[in-house]
């Protein structure tokens, strides 16, 4: 059995799991300080970098403990370092680097957003309140990377053996809804505020238009946004010299509904598009979504519907608590690397990377 603790902290969640085997999940504590940001409508990097180096050391701690495990039975530290942002990821790279010396345990680097897809390897619990998926995905995975700073779709033929089939643009999905609901006057995450007042709305009222690309696989989301924008000036009255923030003052609760529902429409169409048009290209045998956005239930009921539709296995997921920012990925994704022999990282060298790809 092998037992590794996983740290997480490239934007707002400082976080620690114990995942035994890739597997199984032993423990997932994730301290969120997006209360601290619900004032400025998003994530301020100096503030959740502040707030990292606060909580990290207890939430290691929590995450032992609730793994019932002492550092004699840790195998591994893993640890985010990169993508994310350059303070926060500072704050868990050296608090792993720091035990991996102290507690003299191997270091496994990883990538947060291969990080994402592994969150669906991950099957078992002892832990209370998870639904996970009933096996690990199996090869070839399209995997579609949905989050706050990611938009992928990315085809893994095997562990560590991927290609980048498209990726956004501009803005990633999950900026999209927490830009929209910032317009909207709805708090911020703007995703699940706008998945739950689009449930009160009528999401044809309005024809957002979808980005026409180039590249088959690639997304943009900055014009659904902006056009978002425009409506909303358009049914208050007022121009662009109109600040945005005092918009939503102006409109009523059933309007508010209707954007979010239509945006909401589009924004998971347009993933769910692609998808679907790389699936028939590929023909992989399992289809994943992962990352933040995973967690919206449109998008979810929209790709099963859609793959039920032309014979294509199940969509797999994981539990909402798993597809946003954790420690437990982290953890799972280092196993893989340790079985298939990815050199380890260097205790006294390993550097943040904030603009790591795929
Ligand atoms: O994966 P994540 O926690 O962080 C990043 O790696 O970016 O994703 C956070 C993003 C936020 O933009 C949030 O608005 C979005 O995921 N999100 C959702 C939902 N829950 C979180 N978007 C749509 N529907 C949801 N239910
Ligand atoms: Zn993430």
């Amino acid at each position: 059995m092998v037992k590794i603790l996983g740290i997480e902290s490239s934007c707002d969640e400082t976080a620690a799991a114990v995942v035994e085997d890739g597997q199984r999940l032993l423990s997932n504590v994730v301290a969120s300080n997006m209360d601290l940001h619900v004032q400025y409508g998003g994530v301020v990097p100096e503030i959740a970098a502040r707030s990292h180096l606060e909580v990290i050391t207890p939430v290691i701690e929590e995450a032992l403990q609730q793994a019932n495990c002492t550092w004699d039975d840790i195998d591994g530290i893993a640890v985010t370092y990169g993508a994310g942002l350059g303070g926060c990821l500072l704050v868990g790279v050296m608090a792993a680097r720091t035990l991996a010396i102290v507690k003299n345990k191997p270091l496994y680097a990883c990538n947060h957003v291969e990080g994402h897809v592994y969150a669906n390897f991950i099957t078992s619990t002892p832990l209370p309140g998870y639904v996970l998926p009933k096996q690990p995905p199996a090869f070839p995975i399209l995997a579609l990377i949905v989050s706050g700073g990611h938009s992928q779709l990315v085809l893994f033929r095997d562990h560590f053996d991927y290609t980048l089939l498209g990726q956004t643009h501009d803005d990633a999905i999950g900026e999209a809804f927490d830009k929209v609901a910032k317009v909207l006057g709805l708090p911020y995450p703007g995703g699940p505020s706008i998945t739950k007042k689009a449930l009160k709305g009528n999401p044809q009222a309005f024809t957002f238009p979808k980005a026409k690309l180039a590249a088959k696989y690639d997304f943009s989301f900055s014009g659904p946004k902006t056009a978002v924008l425009r409506a909303v000036q358009e049914l208050c009255g007022k121009d662009h010299t109109f600040p945005s923030f005092k918009l939503a003052e102006l409109l009523s609760e059933p309007q508010k509904a209707d954007i979010a529902a239509s945006f909401q429409r589009i924004a998971v169409e347009t993933v769910a598009d692609k998808t679907i048009q790389a699936y028939q290209e590929y023909a992989p045998a399992t289809v994943i979504i992962a990352g933040g956005v995973a967690a919206n239930a449109e998008l979810r009921r929209q790709m099963s519907e859609r793959l039920t539709a032309i014979g294509a296995p199940a969509v797999t997921y994981t539990d909402p608590k798993l597809c946003t920012d954790n420690g437990a990925m982290i953890a799972a994704l280092a196993y893989y690397q340790a079985q298939h022999h990815q050199p380890t990282a260097d205790p006294y060298t390993l550097a943040i990377e904030p603009n790591l790809s795929m």
